[in-house]
């Protein structure tokens, strides 16, 4: 079975392309089987920059084809904050409190309608010499409510609400999330370019 790296440590991540990309016939795995991986770093200012990044200098270290992303909440009334900064908005990577309790200070009684947000993924494809092969993007629209509500998601989610459901996608299944999410969006774009890539490597 042909291999495709995803140029991350998550697990999580890893189940959800599992479920985007499970059917293809291409074995999925991330950087935990790879020990002696240097992690790089996002130094990029756009998050295509960053998925190009990651995707390249993962490819070249493992000699694979390789599957990175980068993602994050853009608020347009906040001139699009916190954006690439969206993992460590409040100072600390990955402190989703004080991410959370930042963009609401920042938006203090901002009226509803100005509270419009989007999530954006960019993904993107190496090849195993560090060449990109493609970088397609996924968008979910939404609304930044006034106080967290849900448990479900992770990062920004309890804030998120998606407008037609009247929901937070903290409030959202999982199944729901995966449906509309801007992760799965980038992803079923790259799903006929991994198919061509995969059956050129195979013939
Ligand atoms: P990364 O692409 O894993 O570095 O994620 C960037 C950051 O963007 C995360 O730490 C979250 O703060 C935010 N983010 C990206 N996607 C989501 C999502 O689906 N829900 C909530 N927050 C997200």
């Amino acid at each position: 079975m042909p291999k495709l790296v995803v140029g991350s440590f998550n697990n999580k991540k890893l189940v959800e392309l599992h479920d985007l990309l499970g059917d293809l016939g291409i074995e999925l795995v991330n950087l935990s089987g790879y020990p002696s991986i240097k992690e790089v770093d996002e130094t990029g200012t756009t998050f295509v920059e960053n998925a190009n990044l990651k995707a390249s200098q993962y490819a070249k270290q493992v000699n694979e084809y390789v599957l990175a992303e980068d993602s994050g909440l853009v608020v347009p009334i906040l001139n699009g904050e916190p954006g690439v900064f969206s993992a460590r908005y409040a100072g600390t990577h990955g402190d989703d409190q004080a991410n959370n309790r930042k963009l609401l200070e920042r938006l203090g009684d901002t009226p509803d309608p100005q509270r419009e947000a989007y999530y954006v993924c960019v993904a993107s494809l190496a090849a195993p010499n560090g060449e990109i092969v493609a970088t397609t993007e996924g968008r979910c629209w939404g609304r930044i409510v006034r106080e967290p509500r849900g448990t479900g998601g992770f990062g920004y989610d309890p804030l998120f609400e998606v407008i037609e459901f009247h929901k937070t996608f903290g409030e959202l299944s999982l199944r729901v999330k995966q449906a509309l999410s801007h992760r799965a969006r980038a992803i079923v774009k790259l799903r006929p370019i991994l198919v061509r890539v995969f059956s050129q490597s195979n013939a």
